[in-house]
């Protein structure tokens, strides 16, 4: 390294270059480990070299960028920051809490008279500046929200992103069903539904400290049981009209779907594409009950899955069969689903697809005889999770994240695996692969040593100037 000062942890890292160890997953079934890489990161926080220790370039680019080059130090690795494709903002102070009721009931007697207080903006505030500063901490650089039903507010959600520089879509909730809706938390009928989700469109993309577009807006019908037919279809008119992405919930558990069974007569996947619901920008969150049939439709829409392993426990009636969603060409990407999972942590929304796609793999009723207990060939690996984590969540948005390659945005985390407080103990491992799932399974937040969006250091505080 050179004597000359280089650059520090909390640095920003455009026109500059990172040093050390990385991993990512840029295929389902395929972990690269970048070992002694130098990341080379263009004025705009894209990555616009990965060079090997070995690549023609490297010594003339370390040269070239010396006093502008953080190394990482030993024991600290890099990987692509996580992609979080379902989190409620306004229930993260529920997390943890209420998990003892099925959905429908958990909605109407817990979720909807916390989220109907984000009215207020100051709790509102208060509670969003906590969540974003905690997923960033959590390592989550990219997330899809949904805000709740106010416009204030959801306004509020997307501007605190901007302010904190994390990378985020931001989708005011369209709830108009009078029967399914309490009183004091629904739009009053679709129209205002249409003209409140039009409102935050406009606020994000006209924001005058968004000009990079890294806050983007969602078109966020709730789920088909809280919407109109008018409003859905208003919806689809809208997000055609403004190119932008969508978010819902779609056959979640055996309630939701049945619900779109009796009321349309079609699935869910089949009433959403109806109405216009169903494109390459949108992000279906569980999805359990899908059929092969809107698998087919699902992937020739181009559309996501947001799989929430987690929170299908304690809502879904089920396990998501993931294995057969990707064989059919279903992108999917991970969600942490706050608070209906009761974890921030991307690395816990990992562990949970992998292990509850073991389980749907074996079965779980120790009656049944081993044959027919489970679903063969259901199972994934850790770094088929970890894939869909980052890459698989970019691809799902259409955004160029989750990948250590040129071209991509740098939104990185550094894990250190040193850290006492965390939860990692690597001892003597010393093989790539063997400290890739070390980090995978142990990293907490005291691990968490930087987090850079769009090359930006967001975490920790970047170092004060010279007064
Ligand atoms: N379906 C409609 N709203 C919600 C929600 O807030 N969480 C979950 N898990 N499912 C929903
Ligand atoms: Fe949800």
């Amino acid at each position: 390294m050179s004597a000359e000062v280089q650059r520090s942890i909390g640095s920003s890292l455009r026109g500059g270059a990172i040093i050390g160890t990385f991993f990512h997953a840029p295929a389902p079934d395929r972990l690269d480990v970048l070992a002694d890489t130098m990341i080379v990161v263009d004025d705009t926080g894209a990555i616009a070299a990965v060079l090997a220790p070995d690549a023609a370039e490297r010594g003339d680019k370390e040269r070239e960028y010396d006093g502008r080059t953080l190394h990482l130090p030993a024991g600290t690795y890099g990987m692509p920051g996580f992609v979080d494709l379902h989190v409620h903002a306004p229930q993260y102070p529920q997390l943890g809490l209420a998990l003892d009721t099925p959905l429908a009931e958990w909605l109407s007697t817990y979720t909807f008279p916390l989220e109907a207080r984000y009215e207020d903006l100051q709790f509102a505030e208060e509670r969003y500046r906590v969540l974003v500063d905690d997923l960033l901490a959590n390592g989550t650089t990219t997330a899809l929200y949904f805000a709740t039903q106010h416009v204030e507010a959801s306004k509020l959600l997307a501007d605190i992103c901007i302010e904190r520089g994390q990378r985020a879509l931001v989708g005011k909730v369209a709830m108009d069903d009078a029967q399914s809706c309490p009183d004091n938390y629904r739009d009053a009928d679709a129209e205002a539904a249409i003209s409140g989700t039009r409102a935050v469109i406009e606020h994000i993309r006209n924001h005058p400290h968004n000009s990079e577009g890294n806050v983007l807006p969602v078109v966020t019908p709730r789920f088909t049981p809280s919407c109109s037919d008018a409003a859905l279809s208003g919806l689809g008119s809208l997000a055609r009209e403004y190119g932008c992405h969508i978010q819902t919930h779609c056959s979640e558990s055996d309630w939701a779907h049945g619900h779109a069974l009796s009321r349309f007569g079609v699935t869910d996947a089949e009433a959403l594409d109806s109405f216009g619901l169903l494109t390459r920008h949108t992000v279906l969150a569980h999805s359990n009950f899908l059929t092969g049939a809107d698998l087919d439709r699902v992937s020739q829409r181009g559309a996501g899955v947001a799989h929430c392993a987690l929170s299908n426990i304690y809502f879904a009636n089920s396990v998501f069969p993931l294995r057969a969603a990707l064989e059919r060409h279903v992108r999917v990407g991970l969600g942490t689903d706050i608070s209906g999972g009761p974890s921030a942590s991307m690395f816990n929304a990992c562990l949970a697809a992998m292990q509850s796609s073991r389980m749907l793999e074996e079965g779980v009723d120790p009656a049944l005889p081993p044959e027919r207990r489970g679903r063969p060939g259901s199972r994934i690996s850790l770094v088929t999770a970890f894939h869909l984590a980052t890459a698989g969540g970019g691809d799902v948005l259409d955004l160029p994240v989750g990948r250590l390659q040129p071209g991509h945005k740098l939104d990185l985390v550094a894990v250190d695996a040193t850290r006492p407080e965390g939860g990692i103990r690597l001892f003597d491992t010393t093989e790539s692969t063997a400290i890739f799932e070390k980090l995978v399974h142990g990293a907490t937040r005291a691990n968490i040593a930087a987090v850079w969006v769009d090359g930006k250091c967001v975490l920790p505080d970047p170092p004060a100037g010279p007064a």
